[in-house]
């Protein structure tokens, strides 16, 4: 746990826990978060012992609680995480509350605290949420650039700066535990989630998933606002064959452990305190079952001293008989698990509990793996400083979507950028030209530039949130006064531009609903840049994506071409390079493939690292310059 320890607030002024009814503890565990707060890191032993001497005072009921994470719509009675002694509560991509305020979701999260307050043990509560691009469920969260657009940064410092300011505003809503960073490496892009990995390289996964580890959970023992973060989705699950999400990665050993497992060593260099069970399997045996790695591997080999959790319902593809399926999860290495479904609901957390309660009774789940599970859950909860509680600070309530937290944003969209093609060097455009096109109905949506996991699971078109700023509303806050800035989805209008510029992108999707069986641009988009070249004017194109998408004549006719992947709240950031205040740097964080089905043997359009800085002047701003890593 030492490393762990070193990268999770500990304890501040750790006191030997105890039933005594404490109101301080009491008054304080009703608006908890992690606060790292210590000026010292606490001994390991006095952890451990005070985990054990916790251990034992509970009962098989309290453990198992301890194991089980409840989904908040399916809880529609709260008390059940008393009632229950529930070790966990989530909420999932879409579920949401109330009006998706900061203050709503500050005062779910308190009464879920106030609850798990009010059990015999008052054994603190992890709530855990997709904080996977920012406070991205919240309406008002700076949402960042998903993670292939970090991946083009190449930079740790910034990506943990933006992990660090998502914990922030994840800890100002009362939510101590975000299950990110994802650290797959996602070797076809035809898999929906391959926004959410930072690159098919699995050192750059690994470096930059510390990055945010470190800056989820904190490398100072004086920084507010850490939480814990969640390695994911282990193992293998950005190997599938074809990309197909959910699905079996077929390799040996020896490529198993170089490309995917690497960037879980990071991670836990890092100190990470949970790591997420992958859907996938490897060569034909659910991820969720896989004692091997699970245990032998992760928490054997690999010294992972914190704890696994389920994916959503990730047990219930085990077996059809929910117990079986049970069984075979917690002995292969689960120590906890996350069950969506509510009472009434199939598989719900009450026949989890039941279950899981009779099997150790009946003898098929030792009462060592319980402890094991448990023991865990609580040695990552001290090591966090949960058992420490401190109200929520208003100051970071407040702070969520500060001016100050979306210029960092703006700072990573502007790294993220890969400038494919500037030839002619059409870039950077003039602020005080006199009429720029605007064209695309992507230039002005704020859902299209975020993407999935944005405030709903899948995301959605149009102004997905009350904050942020599109591309077009960038362009007309960075030109001058006397610039003309026209805007036409269907590239009408045109007339006498200086300059064209056209946004085209994917639509929002999440996991298998974002798979596809070819890289494809939309029909629609390639016919609106070859309308807008028409015109005869410059042409820069921006494509907000996912993933690499095979461009064809789409790239011929622009002449300067933008991958801006999937950056998020702040479009601004896209103006700083499209006018020159700030030269492109970034590049490309996994091959861009030349085929839109990934035959074997056509050449990438562009190699993994391509990316034309300083507009391409040196490079000559064509598609064949040097391609620098
Ligand atoms: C989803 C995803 C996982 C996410 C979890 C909770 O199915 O696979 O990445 O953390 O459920 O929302």
């Amino acid at each position: 746990m030492n490393n762990l320890r070193s990268h999770i607030a500990p304890l501040r002024n750790a006191r030997s826990f105890s039933r005594r009814p404490s109101v301080t503890l009491f008054a304080l565990s009703l608006a908890s978060t992690l606060v790292a707060s210590c000026t010292h890191a606490q001994p390991q032993s006095s952890i451990d012992s005070r985990v054990e001497a916790l251990l034992r005072q509970m009962t098989l009921d309290e453990k198992i609680g301890q194991m089980t994470q409840v989904d908040s719509d399916a809880l529609k009675d709260r008390s059940h995480i008393q009632k229950y002694a529930l070790g966990s509560v989530l909420s999932g991509g879409s579920s949401d509350t109330g009006d998706n305020s900061p203050q709503a979701w500050l005062q779910l999260a308190q009464e879920c605290h106030a609850w798990a307050a009010k059990t015999r043990l008052k054994i603190p509560l992890l709530y855990g949420i997709d904080a996977i691009h920012g406070h991205n469920n919240v309406d008002g969260a700076v949402v960042f650039p998903h993670n292939i657009g970090l991946g083009a940064t190449r930079n740790p410092a910034l990506v943990e700066q933006a992990a660090r300011i998502t914990a922030r505003e994840v800890a100002g809503t009362g939510i101590n535990w975000t299950f990110a960073p994802c650290v797959a490496v996602a070797l076809d892009p035809r898999w929906g989630r391959t926004y959410e990995s930072f690159s098919d390289s699995p050192e750059l996964a690994g470096r930059l998933g510390a990055a945010a580890v470190r800056g989820f959970q904190g490398d100072t023992y004086t920084t507010p606002g850490s939480i814990l973060a969640c390695a994911k989705h282990y193992v293998g699950d950005g190997g599938t064959r074809r990309g197909v999400d959910q699905g079996d990665t077929v390799c040996d050993e020896a490529t198993l452990r170089q490309v995917h497992l690497s960037p879980y060593k990071s991670a836990i260099a890092a100190g990470v305190g949970s790591v997420m069970a992958s859907f996938s399997s490897w060569n034909g045996t659910k991820m969720h079952a896989h004692k091997y790695l699970l245990t032998d591997v992760l928490k054997g080999e690999l010294g992972f001293k914190g704890f696994v959790v389920s994916d959503w319902a990730g047990i219930d593809q085990l077996s059809r008989d929910y117990k079986h399926a049970i069984e075979l999860a917690i002995n292969a290495g689960l120590d906890m698990a996350m069950v969506p479904n509510g009472p009434g609901q199939k598989n719900n957390y009450i026949d989890f509990i039941t279950h899981l309660k009779d099997l150790v009774t009946g003898g098929r789940v030792p009462q060592a793996r319980i402890d094991d599970a448990v023991r865990r859950i609580l040695r990552v909860k001290f090591e966090a400083g949960l058992f420490d509680l401190k109200p929520v600070d208003p100051a970071l309530t407040t702070a969520i979507g500060s001016a100050e937290h979306r210029s960092v944003a703006r700072e990573c969209v502007r790294q993220s950028l890969v400038l494919l093609k500037n030839d002619p060097a059409v870039l950077p455009l003039r602020k005080n030209a006199k009429h720029i096109a605007v064209v695309g109905s992507a230039a002005d949506d704020l859902g299209i530039q975020c993407g999935g996991w944005t405030v709903s699971w899948q995301g959605q078109t149009g102004r997905v949130m009350r904050a942020g700023t599109t591309i077009l509303q960038a362009i007309r806050q960075t030109v001058s006064s006397d610039t003309t800035v026209t805007f036409s989805p269907d590239a009408s209008g045109i007339g006498e531009a200086d300059a064209v510029v056209a946004v085209i992108g994917e639509h929002p999707y999440a996991e298998g609903q974002g798979d596809r069986a070819e890289l494809r641009l939309s029909a629609s988009d390639a016919a609106l840049v070859a309308k807008a070249k028409q015109a005869g004017k410059p042409l820069v194109t921006i494509l907000l994506s996912g993933r690499p998408l095979v461009l064809g004549e789409t790239l011929d006719a622009s002449d300067a071409f933008i991958a801006a992947w999937l950056p998020g709240t702040e479009g601004l950031g896209v103006a700083d390079v499209l006018f020159g205040d700030y030269a492109p740097t970034g590049k490309l964080p996994r091959i861009w493939p030349g085929d839109a089905k990934l035959t074997a043997g056509v050449a990438p359009a562009f190699p993994f690292g391509f990316g034309l800085t300083d507009y391409g002047r040196k490079a000559g701003g064509t598609r064949t310059a040097a391609a620098t890593p």
